[in-house]
C-alpha cells in the first residue's frame, strides 16, 4: 500500500516538473514568481550584477547568498559549490549554471539549477533557509551491484546507512556543513561517502534535509544494495560510493559498531532504480510519506 502510494505519487511528482537531465547539469527548475522583460528591466540588471557578485564570492569559501535592488526589483540568490572543490573548479561552474540557467529560464524571476559541481538559486521572493519543495534527485552509479548473498547484503546495506548516518552528522557539526567520510565496512568493502548542506540552512534543517537523503539511500528504490548513489536535492546532498571519489582528505571517522540485524525478507535491488543519465524527481511530501514508512 505505501508503495503503490509512493509511485502514485511519484508520478505526480514528475508530471509537476520541469526538468532535463543534459550533461553537466542534473536539474532545473524555472519558478512561477513572474517574468522580467526585455527592455532594460531593472530586475534584469540586479540579476547581472548578483551573478556577477556569486561568480566572485563564491569561488572563496564555497558559498555565497547575497541580494541586489529593492522591493519589485529585488533579486536574492546564492552559489553552493560541491564542498571538496579547488577555488577554480568552483569559479567554472558557477559561471557557467548562471549562464545556463538564463537559457533554460528565460526571464524568469526565480529558477534553480543544479549541476555536479555547483547549485545556483535566485529569486524575487525570499528563500533563504527554506526547506519547502525539496524535491530529491535519486542518482546510481552505473555498475552493477554484487553484494554477495542477499542476507550478506542486508548487512552490508546496514552499515553504509550507519556509516552515512555518521559522515551526515559530521557534516551538519562542521561550519562548512561538509564532510567526506571512508569506512572500512568489512575485510571486502570499502564505503566513501560526501554530506553537504546549503549554509543558508539552519544546523536542523541540515539535518532534517540529510536524515531524509540517507533514509532515501535505504530505500530499495533508491539506493539499497547499489554501490553507488547519490541523493541530491537544491538544500543538501548525500553521496555514496565504494570507491574512492572525493577531492580532499576524507576526515577520519571512527569506525561504526554494528549490531547483528535480523534478515528479513528483502526486496533485490528493484528495476526502478535508475541507471547514471537518468534521474528521479521526488517531491518533498514523499519525503514525509518515507520518514512514516521507516
Ligand atoms: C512567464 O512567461 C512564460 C513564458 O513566456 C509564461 O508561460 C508564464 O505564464 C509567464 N509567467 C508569468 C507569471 O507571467
Ligand atoms: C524599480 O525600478 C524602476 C525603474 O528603475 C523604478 O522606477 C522603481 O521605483 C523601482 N522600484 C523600487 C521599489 O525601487
Ligand atoms: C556548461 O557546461 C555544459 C557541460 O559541460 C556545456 O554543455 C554548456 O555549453 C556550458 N554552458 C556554457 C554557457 O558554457
Ligand atoms: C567538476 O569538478 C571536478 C573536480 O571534482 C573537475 O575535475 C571537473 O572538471 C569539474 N567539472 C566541470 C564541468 O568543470
Ligand atoms: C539467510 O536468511 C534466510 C532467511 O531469511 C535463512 O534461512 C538463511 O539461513 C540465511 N543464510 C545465512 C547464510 O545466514
Amino acid at each position: 500500500m505505501a508503495m503503490f502510494k509512493f509511485f502514485s505519487l511519484l508520478l505526480l511528482a514528475l508530471s509537476l516538473f520541469h526538468y532535463t537531465v543534459s550533461g553537466e547539469n542534473l536539474l532545473h527548475t524555472c519558478s512561477q514568481s513572474g517574468n522580467y522583460t526585455t527592455n532594460n528591466d531593472p530586475y534584469e540588471t540586479n540579476l547581472k550584477e548578483l551573478f556577477s557578485y556569486l561568480i566572485n564570492e563564491a569561488p572563496t569559501n564555497g558559498f555565497t547568498m547575497a541580494s541586489k535592488g529593492e522591493g519589485e526589483n529585488r533579486t536574492q540568490g546564492l552559489a553552493l559549490c560541491r564542498g571538496d572543490l579547488s577555488p577554480t573548479d568552483c569559479k567554472n561552474c558557477v559561471v557557467n549554471a548562471s549562464s545556463d540557467i538564463l537559457t533554460f529560464c528565460p526571464y524568469n524571476k526565480g529558477a534553480m539549477i543544479m549541476q555536479e559541481n555547483c547549485t545556483l538559486r535566485y529569486s524575487n521572493q525570499d528563500f533563504f533557509g527554506e526547506t519547502l519543495n525539496n524535491d530529491m534527485l535519486c542518482m546510481k552509479s552505473s555498475e552493477n551491484v554484487n553484494m554477495g548473498e542477499p542476507n550478506i547484503s542486508i548487512l552490508l546495506s546496514q552499515r553504509i546507512q550507519d556509516f552515512l548516518s555518521k559522515v551526515t552528522e559530521e557534516a551538519v557539526l562542521n561550519p562548512r556543513m561538509y564532510a567526506s567520510g571512508k569506512s572500512e565496512i568489512d575485510d571486502f568493502h570499502t564505503a566513501y561517502g560526501l554530506a553537504q548542506c546549503s549554509r543558508d540552512l539552519s544546523r536542523l534543517a541540515c539535518k532534517e534535509c540529510l536524515t531524509q537523503s540517507v533514509a532515501f539511500f535505504a530505500h530499495p528504490d533508491c539506493g539499497k544494495g547499489q554501490v553507488g548513489v547519490k541523493v541530491y536535492s537544491e538544500i543538501c546532498r548525500l553521496r555514496y560510493e565504494s570507491k574512492p571519489f572525493v577531492n580532499d582528505k576524507p576526515i577520519p571517522l571512527p569506525p561504526t559498531s554494528y549490531d547483528a540485524i535480523s534478515p528479513q525478507p528483502q526486496p533485490v535491488a528493484s528495476s526502478h532504480c535508475l541507471d547514471a543519465a537518468a534521474v528521479l524527481v521526488v517531491m518533498g511530501l514523499l519525503s514525509q510519506l518515507l520518514s512514516h514508512h521507516f
